[in-house]
């Protein structure tokens, strides 16, 4: 038996070790320990760890890299941001997006980091964004899977025209439905937004993923209309809210019943640590509130969460270097996140988790799925977050597309606890 390639001597993110992981024709032939057999590529990991690519949930690919286009957002808040975004679409080219959404994709791919979900902006009558963002799904197909979520960023209610918009990019092969209920006029205007929003996917068969309550008011409920409409339509593990900052403010009593409505429902929840841990609060004084909302709490319900990059060098966000485990990092400090379960479940967050929550197929590290793999140096997943280590390979359908050298300094790992013990991780599954 003869493979395209075996990666030697892998640990895997579950806690298996010693396993060699042989693939051929773009898929995963086997993962077992001591493979006997030629290959015509043969990489040792030599005990390191062997992940599944990372997957960003929740980006915004038609901005990124725009930085200081046309002016530095000086105040810091999510409301300059949007003004500033609003300056920036009428002047910018679709050459332009497209430019610098490829050196994004660039970048993601030297990360490890090969599906990404991003909202582009539809608000607008000539939907550069979105036929930008359709020619970059179509360039960048044989090494990133990139999902589009027609967005409504200045409302789909509010803005003139934008639900007219939202529904041209479907037509145009957008793949999810978007939203932003907390920035319609009214609560009442963002309850129906929700409403319409979710019928339109029902209608057509598509996802949901919505910017929801995105604020600092304990009174942005949005995401229990979400949940609603969930339920009512048979959505169910399909439905994501993003960002669901507004609930790290709600009264503990509506949570109480918020939370497993949104169990029963089967809606998603997507959180931003480095967006909205820089963003929210900024009218407190002290205490200041944290910006994310309430992970922990979400999980052990039972529903999925994940971690999303949201923005990198944009009108919002100003650092970011399309590491996911950066983004990891930051949840887990801003969620508390601290035992060695939950460090371990925080790389769940920036990989399979968002990997269910965008549908793809063929995820993971067993026989049958998609042969995309990538190195890295570090010997867990816990060592992964804390050291940012290099993606000293990144494998797409069984090839390498990506190289970094190891970096001899992250090579002492001495003292690190029995990390390489799964019992020390307590009860993960998946
Ligand atoms: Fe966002």
């Amino acid at each position: 038996m003869s493979f395209d390639l075996i990666v030697k001597n892998a640990t895997l993110p579950d806690g298996r070790s010693g396993v060699d992981i042989a693939c051929s024709r773009g898929k995963i032939d086997a993962v077992e320990a001591g493979i006997v057999a030629e290959a015509e590529k043969v990489i040792d990991a030599d005990g390191l760890l062997v992940s599944p690519p990372f997957v960003d949930s929740h980006f915004h690919m038609d901005a990124t890299l725009s930085l200081g286009r046309p002016r530095m957002n000086v105040s810091g808040t999510l409301l300059e941001g949007i003004a500033l975004w609003g300056e920036l679409k009428p002047v910018q080219t679709i050459d332009e997006i497209i430019e610098r959404a490829l050196r994004y994709c660039d970048l993601a791919v030297s990360q490890g980091l090969l599906a990404i979900r991003s909202h582009v902006d539809v608000s607008d009558v000539d939907l550069k964004g979105v036929e930008a963002l359709l020619q970059v799904r179509e360039k960048v197909a044989d090494y990133i899977d990139l999902q589009l979520v027609a967005f409504p960023q200045d409302g789909v209610f509010r803005a003139e025209g934008a639900g007219k918009n939202l529904l041209r990019a479907l037509d145009m092969g957008v793949d999810v439905v978007g939203g932003i209920p907390h920035f319609e006029r009214t609560m009442a205007e963002g309850a129906q937004s929700v409403t319409w929003l979710c019928e339109v996917a029902a209608k057509r068969g598509l996802r949901v993923d919505m910017h929801c309550d995105e604020s600092d008011d304990p009174q942005s409920r949005h995401i229990e209309t979400l949940a609603f409409e969930t339920q009512r339509l048979g959505l169910g593990g399909r439905v994501a809210g993003s960002h669901l900052t507004s609930m790290h403010s709600m009264d503990n009593y509506f949570v109480s019943k918020l939370i497993p409505l949104m169990a029963e429902a089967g809606v998603q929840a997507i959180a931003n640590p480095l967006i909205n841990i820089m963003l929210q609060g900024r009218h407190d004084t002290y205490p200041k509130r944290r910006g994310q909302t309430r992970v922990r709490e979400l999980r052990d319900a039972g529903i999925d969460v994940a971690f999303g990059a949201d923005c990198v060098m944009d009108p919002w966000y100003s650092l970011g270097a399309a590491d996911m485990l950066d983004v990891a990092s930051m949840g887990l400090h801003v969620g508390q996140l601290s035992s060695r379960y939950d460090m371990r479940w925080c790389y769940d967050t920036v990989t399979s988790i968002p990997a269910k929550i965008l549908g793809l197929e063929g995820y993971g590290i067993e026989k049958g799925c998609n042969a995309d793999l990538v190195l890295l140096q570090a010997t867990d997943p816990i060592e992964a977050i804390r050291m940012r280590p290099n993606r000293l390979a990144v494998i797409r359908r069984g090839k390498i597309i990506s190289e970094t050298p190891a970096h001899i300094a992250n090579l002492s790992l001495a003292g690190r606890p029995d990390s390489l013990n799964p019992a020390s991780y307590g009860q993960i599954v998946g």
